[in-house]
Formats: structure tokens, C-alpha cells, sequence
């Protein structure tokens, strides 16, 4: 907790330059000229967010507080229109200039949205009001959150798919979507018998599932810039538009369809979702579910609140439910309103958010330097998980918030899975509390923090940090790199403290006597410390390059390197040669590449790369490997109940075979437990061996009983 003069001073700089920005949350504007202002400012506010949430993939604030920032927009200019006309608001365009574009047959919409219960009655009396009671049957699909997409059909052959754009013109992204195994390039044969469409333009929505999302920052992240993501919808949207297609196949997206623009000929169109549903899983593509029908408005609300529970259990991330009118004669006699059409409304779930005391802000060093807040408070039950820590994002959310000693705030879970700091309630606050500052010196090294990016980041430049030292044997220690057994975090960081460790390239000179006299470590953790690390000497090349923790570089890349240079210390020289940069620049990207050259050309750590790789013995583990499972690569999906995926890679490793996180060409069995994710799908397609449970384990007791026994499972 920093609590110096010197900090409070650049608190208060910090809180002026807010002030002078009308950045404070819980401001209000009163005068006409405060309302034109504030209008200006949420303008801009809403404008910066769509940019980071759209373009860049990576929002700085969660769902609620964007929409929180919306509605106030939309209810000053229903207070003061002479500074805009709240009709007006168009959609994002999420066109990037890096796409060519092409143009909808017929435009894509946006929705109306509502997030109470009251929204949702109220839409329904409208819909009753202008279609009659008697056309009112209505379809609750969930609405699913990736990115919106039309996918064009001629004569059941998908020639192309555009995202919506600005909603009149979208970039084409026909060659990354050509990646999704669920977007059928080829259309099947309605089994009833009608004719296949000359042109449709099938609406859908492009996203990941919780399991694929789980496994990347599992893996992925590591690369080292972007640390983890904090949402699936950024994934998909980096995914579908990312510059090389590679990125998209290397990560499963899915899609769905829940609606229609162009249909031709018109007189073949459905005539209700229902029958659009029926009609389109027929072709062989998916749609939103679980879906229910809603006849009244009891029935409406019902079926929605369900749908919120429901939810919970869902494989992949939805923010709300679309409720929309099932009749499409109905919907026409309806027409458009403002948001969108006047037949259909999004209801969106609130946060799951819970208040609690906040407590202290640590800062925390990453192994690039970067220094975060996160904020500790008394635990408190957030969308079914017990929290005690959560992110507040960057130095610029952690100034916005303003936050003092002993504050009330409100902890969210985004995306229900890494809680956050969404909110603080500064009238409850004790008086004469001490406000939390922005550090200036690192907090484990001391070292002045250099501020970046218009005080958005604070880094810590010093080599030696301790905490930078810690993450990043950390990284080098980790499953995804050496996968060194028995280096938690506790010994690095004891490790790091004795001054035994300074980067990851000392690990391969520790004596047991060393782990003994540092304390912590009895003889035989010593002793046993010291072999796992032995034994990781003969890992793959790429796990080491990995292993380093260049900024973008992760399991991918690290592999396409080791490829390009099975002999890595070749990079220390060939990293300056034009013709090897151009090479690198075209099998892993001009950004990378660029990265890879960058840390390369630093002295200190091509000082660590010789010493480290010096260490290495080239030789890769599946070659060494002997035994019954030897040449097998297991995956597993989905939970299982008899043991942890650690003790089934263990057995897996024990008899010779190989695991790995994700299915690829290698793969020979993929090992399915309870709700398998998207690896399922990859493995059938791919035609691997799939093992339920009772298999493998019949599997691994052949394979202990006799080397003969793999061929039947
Ligand atoms: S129906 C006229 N159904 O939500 C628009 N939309 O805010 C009709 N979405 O842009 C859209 N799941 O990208 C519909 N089951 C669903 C949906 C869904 C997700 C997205 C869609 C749309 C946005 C509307």
C-alpha cells in the first residue's frame, strides 16, 4: 500500500487531469452547458471503447459500464436535443481497412436493447399492440457473443463471408472463415424436398467456445504480449480478422445462424424462425440453442429469466437472449423502429457483480516489466466463485476509479471468468481515508517505473527485478514450455531471493547442496528438483525457444522456428542476415518477426540464449522416448471423473506416449470426459481414435500388461 507524500502527489495529478476530463463516473450534469459537455464527452468516451472493443480486440471497461456510458448518452439527448439526435446513432463499423469489402444485399441491422424486466413487457404490449394477439408467438434463442457475419449461398455453395461492417458494407473475411469446420462451404440437400435457394444471405454470428477460450490462455497467452484475454467475443473477433490465416486455424471458432437478409427467389423464404431453423440445420449448419417459445407476456419474461440460468451451463458465452417474433408475416406488418426491427429485442443479462470492502491495491510486474494494479477485498461470492483479488485492468482504470482505503466496491466477473473492479461507491466512503496511489518505483525492485502509453501502462525497465526474474522462469518452468515438475512459484521465487537464479539459463547449474542450504526443500524434494530439471535438458527445441518468452512468440511460432532452425544457436548470427529476416518475416508474420530480431540484437539477452542453449542436449524427447504408448499423442477433452489431466498425462508419459493440449494432424487419440469442447468436433473430423473414459483405461492397462495390446482398446 503506498501511502508516501511524494505518491499522493501524482494521485492528485492524476485526479485533476480526471476532473478536468469530467471523467469522474459518478458526475452528472445539471446545466445545459455541463449536458452538452458531458454529451461531447461520452461521445468520444463511446467512440474510444468501440475502437478498443471492435478494432483492437481488447476493451479496457466490461459490457456494463459500455452500455452504463450508452444510456446516459441516450438519456442526455433525450434531455437536450438540440445537441444531437439520438436516432441518429449508427452501428459500429468494424471495417479495418485491411479487408477488401463487399456490400450486403440487404442491410444488417442492429437491435434494441433492454436489461430490465419492465423493457420486456413493455416490448411485448407493443408487439401485441400492432400485430394482433393472435399472431404473437415468439422464439427466446440466446444471443450468442462473437461477431456478427453473413454467410452468402449460391445455389448451396458459399461464396463468401462479409461481416456486418457499418451494416451496409462489411469486410470480406471469406478465407479466414473458410477455417470454421461447422460453416459448411457446400450446403446439403434439404431432405424436404424443396428447391436449394439461387442467393441467400444467412446472419449468424462467428465465436469461440469456453473450452477452446480456456485452452488458449492456457497456452497461447504466454507468447508474451497480450497476456490473457479476458473474453472468447476478443479471441473470435482476433481470430476471424487476423492478417494470416494461420491464426484462424490454429484456433476452433464455431458459428450459428439465427437469421436471413437476401432470399431468392422471395416465395421460397421461411415463414417462421421456426421453419428457418428446420430448414438450415437441414443443410447441415448449426443454430443458436437451446431455444424456447414464449406465447404471453408471463410466458415471455418466464422463458427469459430461465434462459438466464440456463445460460450458466451453456458451452460457449452468450450475453443475453434475442426474443423475436416467430411469424415473418407478423415481423413485416411491425416494420423497422430506430435500433432496428420493431419485432425483435435483445435482452441482456445483468453482470453478475457483488459488493464487498476493498482492502489494498497491489502492483503487480509481469516478466515484460509491465506493473498492473489488482485489488484485494474481503471475499465475496461472484457469479458462483468465491473472489478475494480481482484486476483493475490498467493505471487509467485504477485512476478512474479513484479508489481509497476501506472503499465499497463492486466486484463483476467478465466474461464470468477473471473478476474485476467495475465500480467504486464513493458516498460510502469512511472519511479521512487514504486514497490508493500509482507507484513510481517498482514495488519489488525499486527501480523507477517508466510511464507509457499516456500513463494507460507503467513498466519496470530494471533486468535484474526480482518479480521479472520470478515470472519468468516461471514462463520457462511452465507445462506449456520445459514443463519442469516441482518449480512452483514458491521455489522460484525462493530461488530467485537466495540469488541462485538470475535467469532460467542458472536453473540447469543447481546442486542439490545449493536447494538444501537455500530452506524450503527437504533432501528429497532437493534431490528430486534437481532430476526433473536434468531431465528436461532433451525437450524439444521449440519448448525452449519458447521457453525465453519473446514477445509473440508461443507454441506456434516457437515451432515454426525450431523448424526453420533445428539447430537453434544459429539464430544468433543468422538473426542479422536480410535474406533470414525475410524468411521469418513470411513464416511467422512481419510483427513477429520483427520481435524475434528485436531481442535477438539485445546483448544481454543473446548472453542468456548462449548460456541457456548451452545447457541443451539436441536431442527431442519423442525420439528417446521407449515403451508400449511410444509414437502415441493423447489429448484430453472435457473433465474426467477418475482422475486430473496431470496424472493421465503422467500415465500416458510413464508407457512411453506423448499428450499434448490441442488436437492436430499428430494426434493419434483424443480421451473424452464430461463436456467435451470443440477438440471433439476437430478429432472427429481429423478421423483420430476417440476414447470415452472406461476405454483409455482399458487402453493404458493392455499397454502396462503388454506392448502388443494397442490395437484394441
Ligand atoms: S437476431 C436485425 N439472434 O446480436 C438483427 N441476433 O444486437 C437480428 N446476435 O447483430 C439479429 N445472437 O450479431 C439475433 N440469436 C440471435 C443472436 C443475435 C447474437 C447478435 C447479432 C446482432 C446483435 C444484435
Amino acid at each position: 500500500m503506498a501511502r508516501a507524500t511524494s505518491l499522493r502527489v501524482v494521485f492528485c495529478l492524476f485526479a485533476s487531469w480526471l476532473l478536468v476530463c469530467g471523467l469522474r463516473a459518478e458526475e452528472t450534469a445539471t446545466t445545459k452547458r455541463e449536458g452538452e459537455s458531458r454529451i461531447e464527452f461520452l461521445r468520444t468516451e463511446i467512440a474510444r471503447h468501440d475502437e478498443l472493443y471492435h478494432r483492437h480486440a481488447s476493451p479496457e471497461i466490461g459490457d456494463a459500464e459500455y452500455d452504463a456510458l450508452k444510456r446516459e448518452l441516450h438519456a442526455l439527448l433525450a434531455a437536450y436535443p438540440e445537441f444531437g439526435d439520438r436516432e441518429r446513432t449508427p452501428v459500429f463499423d468494424d471495417r479495418d481497412g485491411r479487408f477488401a469489402t463487399a456490400r450486403h444485399a440487404v442491410p444488417m441491422r442492429s437491435l434494441a436493447k433492454t436489461y430490465e424486466e419492465e423493457g420486456l413487457r413493455r416490448f411485448h404490449r407493443a408487439v401485441v399492440e400492432r400485430a394482433g394477439r393472435a399472431n404473437v408467438r415468439f422464439v427466446v434463442e440466446p444471443k450468442m457473443d462473437g461477431i456478427a457475419i453473413s454467410a452468402v449461398y449460391e445455389h448451396g455453395r458459399l461464396v463468401r463471408v462479409v461481416t456486418r461492417g457499418n451494416g451496409e458494407e462489411g469486410d470480406d473475411v471469406t478465407r479466414n472463415a473458410s477455417a470454421i469446420a461447422s460453416l459448411r462451404a457446400e450446403l446439403r440437400a434439404d431432405f424436404g424436398g424443396s428447391a436449394m435457394p439461387e442467393r441467400i444471405e444467412l446472419r449468424g454470428e462467428v465465436f469461440m467456445d469456453w473450452a477452446e477460450f480456456e485452452r488458449i490462455n492456457r497456452t497461447e497467452a504466454r507468447e508474451g504480449t497480450a497476456g490473457t484475454f479476458a473474453h472468447p467475443r476478443n479471441l473470435a473477433v482476433g481470430s476471424l480478422k487476423a492478417s494470416d490465416d494461420s491464426t484462424t486455424r490454429e484456433r476452433t471458432l464455431d458459428v450459428v445462424f439465427f437469421g436471413w437478409g437476401e432470399w431468392t427467389p422471395q416465395d421460397s423464404a421461411p415463414a417462421t424462425q421456426d421453419e428457418f431453423r428446420n430448414r438450415v440445420r437441414a443443410w447441415g449448419l448449426p443454430v443458436p440453442e437451446p431455444i424456447v417459445f414464449a406465447e404471453d407476456e408471463d410466458g415471455l419474461v418466464r422463458a427469459v429469466l430461465q434462459a438466464g440460468e440456463v445460460r450458466r451451463g451453456l458451452a460457449f458465452p452468450t450475453d443475453g437472449v434475442v426474443v423475436k417474433l416467430d411469424r415473418v408475416d407478423a415481423r413485416e406488418t411491425l416494420g423497422e423502429g430506430s435500433e432496428g426491427p420493431r419485432w425483435a429485442v435483445a435482452y441482456k443479462f445483468p453482470a453478475d457483480e457483488a459488493a464487498t470492502t476493498l482492502r489494498d491495491v497491489r502492483w503487480q510486474v509481469g516478466r515484460s516489466g509491465a506493473v498492473t494494479p489488482v485489488a484485494e477485498f474481503d471475499p465475496v461470492v461472484v457469479a458462483g466463485a468465491n473472489v478475494a483479488r480481482a484486476s483493475l485492468y490498467n493505471p487509467a482504470w485504477f485512476a478512474r476509479l479513484g479508489l481509497h482505503v476501506g472503499d465499497t466496491i463492486r466486484v463483476a466477473r467478465a466474461g464470468e471468468i477473471i473478476p474485476v473492479v467495475v465500480g467504486v461507491d464513493a458516498s460510502r466512503r469512511l472519511p479521512g481515508a487514504d486514497a490508493f496511489t500509482v507507484p513510481t518505483a517498482c514495488p519489488s525492485c525499486a527501480a523507477v517505473l517508466s510511464n507509457t502509453m499516456g500513463g494507460n501502462a507503467i513498466r519496470c525497465v530494471a533486468r535484474a527485478c526480482p518479480a521479472r526474474v520470478a515470472r519468468s522462469v516461471e514462463h520457462f518452468a511452465s507445462d506449456a514450455c520445459l514443463d519442469i515438475d516441482g518449480l512452483g512459484t514458491a521455489t522460484i521465487e525462493r530461488l530467485v531471493s537466495a540469488g541462485l537464479v538470475r535467469s532460467p539459463a542458472d536453473l540447469y547449474a543447481l546442486r542439490i547442496e545449493d536447494l538444501e542450504t537455500m530452506g524450503g526443500l527437504g533432501a528429497n524434494a532437493a534431490r528430486a528438483l534437481v532430476l526433473s530439471i536434468e531431465r528436461t535438458r532433451s525437450a524439444e527445441a521449440w519448448r525452449w525457444l519458447q521457453g525465453l518468452g519473446i514477445p509473440r512468440v508461443g507454441a506456434t511460432n516457437a515451432r515454426r522456428l525450431a523448424t526453420l532452425f533445428p539447430e537453434p544457436t544459429e539464430l544468433l548470427h543468422a538473426i542479422t542476415d536480410e535474406a533470414v529476416g525475410a524468411v521469418l518475416g513470411s513464416q511467422l508474420g512481419a510483427a513477429t518477426a520483427i520481435e524475434v530480431r528485436a531481442w535477438f540484437e539485445d546483448a544481454e539477452n543473446r548472453e542468456v540464449f548462449e548460456r541457456l542453449f548451452a545447457q541443451r542436449m539436441g536431442r527431442p524427447s519423442s525420439e528417446v522416448s521407449d515403451g508400449p504408448l511410444a509414437g502415441l499423442v493423447f489429448v484430453f477433452s472435457g473433465q474426467l471423473a477418475g482422475a486430473t489431466r496431470k496424472e493421465a498425462s503422467a500415465r500416458v508419459k510413464a508407457l512411453g506416449g506423448e499428450t499434448s493440449g490441442e488436437v492436430s494432424r499428430r494426434t493419434s487419440h483424443l480421451v473424452v470426459g464430461a463436456r467435451p469442447g470443440a477438440s471433439l468436433r476437430k478429432a472427429e473430423s481429423l478421423g483420430m481414435t476417440i476414447l470415452d473414459e472406461a476405454a483409455f483405461e482399458r487402453l493404458l492397462e493392455a499397454a502396462s500388461t503388454s506392448a502388443t495390446a494397442l490395437d484394441a482398446p
